[in-house]
């Protein structure tokens, strides 16, 4: 009864100019030669059957999908008419999983993060599916290490505080599941520092595990739009055989109702509110790949401290540098030069400077107002 479901219809462009709109990160081989959906698939199928990984995306990634992963059968596809974030996606989901298996378990996790401890991963979801089958949502919590304001911050009850717990810590499991007294989603800075000051708190992974009924009730019970949207459309559901409707079809058939969900995560939507929350603190090497300057995290650097993937790179005197080229072997040749990051691909060059990695959105913008 475990299903996994790989969310992949996010649109961003911070990896511009290797992303776009049209090719957004999880379609990219920016970590390995593989694609980052690839690779998560590749990681996730080792625990989990092929037939029960389900992939829910946009509509417009309709050819690159089915291009990028003919692994995956056409009826594991699930397409969204529209972007509605995440707790749409999850919802939607949710109603055709459950048609689809009796009393499932799904683990819910994004496309584009790179995870290097495999093994340890795949271990600490195994955990996880045990914990779900509780009547409880289960996330994946990563120790943080700086103020980071792009991810979600779970506060959790350290129960080590106690005498008992003590004595039980030295042969249980290798996992632990601890009750999460709240969940913040993007703190400012300001909320940030102060939950890294206080110590029990951890960063959401952005992996969820839960009962396909339990979560389907949850966004019911804590946004009322979204739950008179799903039941419509699991009514809508109820007289279609999902062996046979899929892909664009499906898509075109629930677009109306679709349509009407408001664009909202599924961490503001539900995990801010909801009280049957557990984290398990997972060492898994995890990175989200979020920007240029995160690259620096995850390859390996030259004498110079210098993060290279390009064929034809010289530099004298230059350090601390992302440099990339997949696109041909034109030399890359910097003299003196400190903090930057080159980007070559067909039609663009990128020089920005390291520091300034998450503003590449804003000239993208730019330049998408002056065309
Ligand atoms: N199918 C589908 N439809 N997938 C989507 C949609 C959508 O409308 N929007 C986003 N996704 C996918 C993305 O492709 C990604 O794989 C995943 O859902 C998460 O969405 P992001 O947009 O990347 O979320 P985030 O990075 O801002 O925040 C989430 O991840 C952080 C960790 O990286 C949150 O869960 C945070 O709490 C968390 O810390
Ligand atoms: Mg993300």
């Amino acid at each position: 009864n475990k299903v996994a479901l790989i969310m992949a219809g996010g649109s961003g462009t911070r990896f511009w100019p290797l992303s776009t709109n049209d090719k957004p990160k999880q379609f990219l081989d920016l970590v390995s030669k593989k694609t980052m959906i690839k690779e998560t698939i590749d990681r996730i199928k080792k625990l989990i059957p092929i037939e029960r990984i389900f992939i829910s995306t946009n509509i417009k990634y309709l050819y690159i999908i089915k291009k990028e992963l003919p692994e995956i059968a056409d009826r594991n596809i699930i397409f969204e008419p529209m972007a509605r974030d995440t707790a749409a996606c999850i919802g939607y989901a949710a109603c055709i999983i459950r048609k689809l298996y009796e009393n499932s378990i799904m683990a819910v996790l994004p496309s584009d993060h790179l995870i290097k401890k495999e093994k340890e991963f795949l271990d600490s979801l195994e955990f996880a599916f045990k914990e779900a089958e509780k009547n409880k949502i289960v996330t994946l919590g990563v120790k943080p290490t700086y103020a980071e304001t792009g991810y979600g911050y779970i506060e959790y009850v350290d129960r080590k505080k106690s005498k008992d717990d003590k004595n039980n810590c030295e042969n249980k499991e290798r996992f632990k599941s601890y009750k999460v007294k709240k969940f913040r989603e993007k703190p400012n800075k300001e909320l940030a520092e102060k939950y890294i000051e206080q110590g029990n708190y951890l960063w959401n992974s952005g992996m969820f595990l839960w009962k396909t009924e339990f979560i389907l009730h949850e966004i019911k019970k804590h946004m009322e739009t979204h739950g008179i949207i799903l039941e419509k459309i699991e009514e809508m559901l109820e007289n279609v055989d999902l062996n046979e409707v899929y892909g664009e079809r499906l898509s075109d058939f629930v677009k109306d109702e679709f349509e009407k969900f408001e664009k909202i995560s599924i961490d503001f939507g539900v995990m801010e509110h909801t009280k049957s929350v557990s984290v398990i603190p997972v060492d898994i090497d995890w990175n989200d790949v979020g920007n240029f300057k995160s690259l620096e995290d995850i390859f390996p650097k030259d004498k110079d401290s210098n993060v290279v993937q390009a064929d034809n790179f010289e530099q004298i005197e230059s350090e601390g540098n992302i440099v990339i080229n997949k696109e041909n072997d034109k030399i890359i040749a910097t003299i003196g030069l400190e903090n930057i990051v080159i980007v070559n691909t067909k039609d663009v060059l990128l020089v920005c400077h390291k520091d300034k990695s998450q503003e590449v959105k804003k000239i993208l913008n730019k330049i998408e107002t002056k065309n």
